[in-house]
């Protein structure tokens, strides 16, 4: 049995879990709220809230995984992509910590942490490889094809605005709050997703572009504007479920093609905007229309944690795969 201790520090939450094998002991997290007045992440002050942040939440995730230091069998930690401050933070923590413990560092990246985080166990079915997950997060936008656990296949991505970016910026033009995507999803269930339609580009193969739909979004609601001040408080529902129902719309469009394209039966969702209860419901029920399977994270696997980070160390631990103490984060 291996005891792992994970860490996640590459946005603006610090995260760190404990795993023995696959089964997860404790997943922390500190969310940082300073944020929020700002309408994004602040990377200065992001990595100044992981500094405070860090030794805190490994503390509690030890504690309530119930382990000792001494149990700890490797420290595995997310090296990139992310911000450099917030990425050094948790990067020089890991050395220290495994260096005091005498004990391998195993570098994870960021987004294979998302995909991998349908291999934390939990007593339900797993997805067998070959399969196809779209990674939908703030930062990333991808259709990958897992034909193993470290060997994938990037089908798609965006070529510009990640999905969560658009959903983010979309409910900044409607001065919604920040981070958008929970305040989208929540109002969307109020409204009308056929109340108003916005054009999806057309981009070649299984690629992706969001810029276009903001800017629309944006040009739509000025025109609107201009003969009504109050358009956005009185359509709010209606606003963000129709541009919640766009987006995913195009999202699962290309997944769909893809999984035929490539005769693949199961398809998997991870990242921040899987969180989001139309694009789960609305993968389910593509799902079932071509008696595939669907594989939906628990909220708490969604957006950033450490659980991932840990569950991806753990397969490399298993092949042996350890970091060299000296190497650097990457940011993309
Ligand atoms: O994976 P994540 O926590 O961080 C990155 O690696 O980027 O993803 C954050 C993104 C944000 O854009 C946030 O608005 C979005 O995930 N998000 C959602 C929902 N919850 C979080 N988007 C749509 N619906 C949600 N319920
Ligand atoms: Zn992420």
């Amino acid at each position: 049995m291996t005891t792992l201790l994970a860490i996640e520090s590459s946005c603006d939450d610090t995260s760190a879990a404990v795993l023995r094998d696959d089964h997860l002991l404790s997943n922390v997290i500190a969310s940082q709220k300073v944020h929020e007045q700002y309408g994004g992440v602040v990377p200065e002050l992001a990595s100044r809230a992981h500094q405070q942040n860090i030794i805190p939440v490994v503390d509690a995730a030890i504690r309530q995984a119930g382990i000792g230091k001494d149990e700890i069998d490797a420290v595995g930690f997310t090296r990139g992509p992310g911000l450099l401050g917030s990425l050094l933070v948790g990067v020089s923590f890991a050395k220290s910590f495994a260096t005091a413990l005498d004990k391998p560092l195993i570098e994870v990246n960021h987004l294979q942490a998302h995909v991998l985080s349908h291999f934390i166990d939990r007593g339900e079915p797993k997805p067998q490889f070959p399969f196809i997950c779209l990674l939908v997060s703030g930062g990333h936008t991808q259709i990958l094809l897992l034909k193993d656990y470290f060997d994938i296949e990037c089908l798609g991505t965006t070529i510009d605005d990640a999905a969560g970016e658009a959903i983010d910026k979309a409910a900044k033009i409607m001065d919604l709050g920040y981070p958008g995507g929970p305040i989208i999803d929540r109002l969307a269930k109020e409204g009308n997703p056929d109340a108003y339609t916005f054009a999806t580009p057309n981009i070649a193969g299984y690629n992706y572009s969001f810029s276009g739909i903001k800017t629309s979004f944006l040009y739509f609601l000025r025109d609107r504007l201009k003969e009504d001040p109050d358009f956005i408080e009185k359509h709010k529902a209606d606003l963000c479920a129709s541009i919640q129902k766009t987006i995913v719309g195009f999202l699962l469009k290309k997944t769909e093609r893809a999984a035929l394209d490539n005769k693949i039966k199961q398809i998997a969702i991870a990242g921040g905007v899987s969180a989001n209860s139309y694009l789960r419901s609305e993968l389910q029920r593509i799902c079932q229309k071509h008696h595939w399977q669907a594989f939906i994270p628990p909220f708490q696997f969604c957006t950033d944690n450490a659980a991932m980070v840990g569950i991806a160390a753990y397969f490399k631990y298993r092949k042996g795969d350890f970091a060299d103490i000296s190497l650097p984060p990457y940011t993309r």
